[in-house]
């Protein structure tokens, strides 16, 4: 699996030759100003919640590139009011398509679509194939119901978490996430982009090194490859 970083919570994801694009926020974010959004491809767009943060550039992507989104119904249902095509989803659901199998699994956050929309309850997705299998959380507390995640999908190769405090997860909690999930590569997101969620990079990668584990904190448009 290829993964690329498009910073906040904006990850592609290449497995068996589709591009998965998660919660893509980018032309609002300063730290990204380089990725040019026209060049990301997209076979597929997965939504975790509705909050412009996460869904900022979702219709434009899908429309350049006729993608679907994969989300929950009420989200998915809002962007096919638009003209774009999905696949909704809803809690404890999952689904095998081309690419792999998706399960929608809990978040603690909220959602609300930009225009003020109900967007549902915030989820997270666990993804897998024969490739590997990630868990990405989107923006969530730390939750008991992570536990369920080791039990119900295959051993988790890498987890995508939040760790920016304040709106999700800080270090800590993802840590104890990293536990619940029985995950110990942890690549981090949703930290730097605005003042409330600055993120002291050593001190956190040292957390997690201290308890054996890995974070790793990706470098914007940088592929990173996992096994
Ligand atoms: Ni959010
Ligand atoms: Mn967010």
């Amino acid at each position: 699996m290829k993964i690329t970083y498009y910073g906040h919570a904006c990850f592609g994801i290449e497995t068996k030759g589709k591009h998965l694009l998660f919660d893509p926020f980018i032309r609002e974010n300063e730290l990204a100003k380089d990725v040019d959004v026209e060049k990301i491809p997209a076979d597929y767009i997965l939504l975790s919640h509705g909050h412009g943060d996460h869904v900022a550039e979702a219709e434009e992507i899908a429309k350049r590139t006729g993608s679907k989104i994969i989300s929950n119904y009420e989200i998915v249902t809002w962007f096919g009011s638009k003209g774009v095509e999905g696949h909704p989803m809803n809690h404890g659901g999952k689904w095998s398509f081309d690419f792999g199998t998706v399960k929608y699994v809990n978040a603690v956050h909220s959602s609300v679509l930009p225009d003020g929309t109900y967007g549902g309850n915030p989820g997270g997705f666990v993804v897998w194939n024969e490739e590997g299998c990630f868990y990405f959380a989107g923006d969530t507390a730390v939750t008991y119901d992570m536990k369920l995640i080791p039990q119900l999908c295959p051993k988790l190769d890498f987890a995508i978490l939040p760790l920016g405090d304040n709106f999700t997860m800080g270090v800590d909690e993802a840590l104890l996430a990293s536990d619940f999930i029985e995950c110990d590569k942890i690549i981090g997101c949703h930290y730097d982009t605005f003042g409330y969620i600055m993120l002291e990079h050593k001190s956190a990668v040292n957390a997690f090194a201290n308890r054996g584990k890995e974070l790793i904190l990706p470098t914007i448009g940088n592929p990173l490859k996992i096994n």
